[in-house]
């Protein structure tokens, strides 16, 4: 028997609703699911990274008809003319896309339901109560806020519609108990230390059975029992994590093999707007069902504009096209997750983004890059001479590789970034005080420029490395500028717990000028 493939560092993004195309919001949560699966891949783990969209559900049923086109059209031109295309311009390696509406889903979606049905955790009931279409959310009167007597969703500002429908119910409340316990006891379950508090808070009031039909609509997966009714769209969405890598299937399948490897998920990414569906009625869905949970749900901040969470609805979106096509799509990927401490809110701010830009990524990164090869070319003919060390820098980029894996591993994307640019500035000063264009007016002191040389090509590959989950075209540039495709092998190949083994590039070496890694910004309008 051939032993069990080592089980995947699994994460998940939430799956977008496709009643639009993507802003920056989404793509802030799907970039930083990236670099972090990226970031797993780099430690040598095996990584499986699931993004998707939510296409059921009244929301896009809504928009689809507004725009006189049925829905399944709809969403898949959506999907295939904004959502896709959006995370391959974004650099996004996920190993699948799920969608909702597609036949892998909704027949896992079924045989779920069934086994929850079978084994007597559903009940006919009856629902009467506000419902927020913009989230999809069943809400409590307490949920709610009240403008010029009218109840409105606080997250949409929008009239909360009246539901009076008879319905199937999960049995919620019956979770609550063994789900306080695990949050209790486990803090690594819930992230950061505010959502864990906010999901305990929530589980110690009273928590209601949920509906989880809807019988006024058809857009969705119909109820195996009773097809006069679809399945609400959350119980719908929330199944994709496990129906996109085989739930139920037979172990010796395929999709079996697939389960076993993945689940359960390590990380789900949220934003802090979809928390308790992820911490509450996921998991209670999973131990209904007798499957393990996920290990971690990470709840982060939202980015704002005018102090409220950016949203199309809002007419607040911005696409992160208007952002890379000035930028650049990596200094995109570096800003918002080196600006906003993962966990809490942000706002952009072009003026923001344009000084980091230049002095983190073109000052401070890019400069260093260039005036290496230009200086390897003028002194030693392009060619790295002998490797040498400096002790300092090789004590800085040890604890620098240290802090900053434990970071992000800790989904604190601030720190990591911070420990790599910090050790960065170190590198610059390090040039600064060893002056090699005074060294090179010096015949006796060619072996100390030599030196001073390749320990900045050291660092500079350190960095490279360090960089590449968050960075990966440029890096992709630095790497190729080092000639360390040819020495040492591609960059996605380096482990993270090798960068610091100092003397990787080989004497010999080309060193060759490249792009400038981040050209001076255009002047915007
Ligand atoms: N379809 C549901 C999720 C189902 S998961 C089983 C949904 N979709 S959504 O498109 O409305 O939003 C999904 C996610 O996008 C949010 O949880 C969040 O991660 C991200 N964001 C949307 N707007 C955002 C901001 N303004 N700021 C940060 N993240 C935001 O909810």
């Amino acid at each position: 028997m051939s032993p069990a493939k080592e089980k995947a560092f699994y994460l998940t993004t939430p799956i977008y609703y496709v009643n639009d195309a993507p802003h920056i919001g989404h793509a802030y949560t799907t970039v930083a699911g990236d670099v972090l699966t990226r970031w797993h891949r780099q430690r040598g783990e095996s990584v499986w990274f699931l993004t998707g969209t939510d296409e059921h559900g009244q929301k896009v049923m809504r928009t689809a008809a507004q725009n006189n086109t049925p829905p399944q059209d709809w969403v898949d031109r959506l999907v295939e003319t904004a959502w896709k295309p959006n995370w391959r311009a974004l650099n996004i390696a996920n190993d699948d896309f799920i969608r909702t509406t597609e036949v892998r889903h909704t027949e896992r979606v079924q045989r779920f339901l069934q086994g929850l049905k079978d084994s007597g955790h559903i009940y006919a009931g009856k629902y009467e109560g506000p419902y927020c279409v913009g989230c999809e959310e069943f809400k409590l009167d307490g949920d709610l806020i009240i403008s010029n007597g009218e109840k409105l969703c606080p997250v949409h500002s929008k009239p909360v519609e009246l539901v009076n429908e008879n319905n199937w119910f999960f049995r919620l409340s019956e979770f609550a108990a063994p789900l306080l316990a695990r949050y209790r006891e486990n803090p690594e379950a819930c992230q950061p230390e505010s959502a864990r508090n906010e999901v305990i808070s929530f589980l110690e009031g009273t928590v209601q059975d949920l509906s989880i039909s809807r019988s006024t609509f058809d857009w969705g997966i119909p109820v195996p029992w009773d097809t006069d009714q679809v399945v609400y769209v959350w119980f719908d969405a929330l199944l994709n994590y496990a129906t996109a890598v085989g739930l139920g299937d037979e172990p010796t399948s395929e999709g079996g093999k697939k389960f076993a490897q993945t689940w359960p998920a390590d990380v789900h990414l949220v934003g802090k707007d979809i928390l308790r569906f992820h911490a509450v009625i996921w998991p209670a869905m999973l131990m209904a069902a007798g499957l393990p949970v996920p290990k971690k749900v990470f709840a982060h901040g939202w980015l704002l504009v005018g102090g409220e969470k950016m949203s199309k609805s809002k007419l607040t979106g911005i696409a992160p096209s208007e952002i890379t096509d000035h930028f650049g799509v990596d200094a995109f990927r570096y800003y918002f997750l080196r600006a906003i401490p993962f966990g809490s809110d942000g706002s952009f701010s072009w003026e923001d983004m344009s000084a980091r830009y230049t002095s983190e990524l073109a000052n401070d990164f890019g400069n260093l890059a260039s005036r290496l090869a230009a200086m390897v070319e003028k002194y030693c003919g392009g060619v790295l001479p002998l490797p040498s060390s400096d002790a300092e820098l090789q004590t800085v980029l040890s604890s620098t590789v240290e802090k900053a894996d434990a970071s992000m591993c800790a989904l604190d994307f601030q720190g990591g970034i911070n420990a790599i640019m910090d050790f960065c500035k170190r590198v610059n000063g390090y040039v600064t005080e060893k002056e090699p264009w005074v060294l090179a007016k010096d015949p006796g002191k060619k072996a100390e420029l030599e030196g001073v040389l390749y320990n900045t090509a050291e660092s500079l590959r350190a960095l490279a490395v360090l960089l590449n989950p968050v960075m990966p075209q440029t890096c992709e540039i630095l790497w190729q500028s080092l000639g360390a495709n040819e020495s040492i092998g591609s960059i996605n190949d380096q482990s993270i717990s090798k960068v610091a083994t100092w003397g990787q590039l080989p004497a010999g070496s080309i060193i060759q000028k490249s792009a400038v890694l981040f050209p001076r910004l255009e002047a915007s309008e």
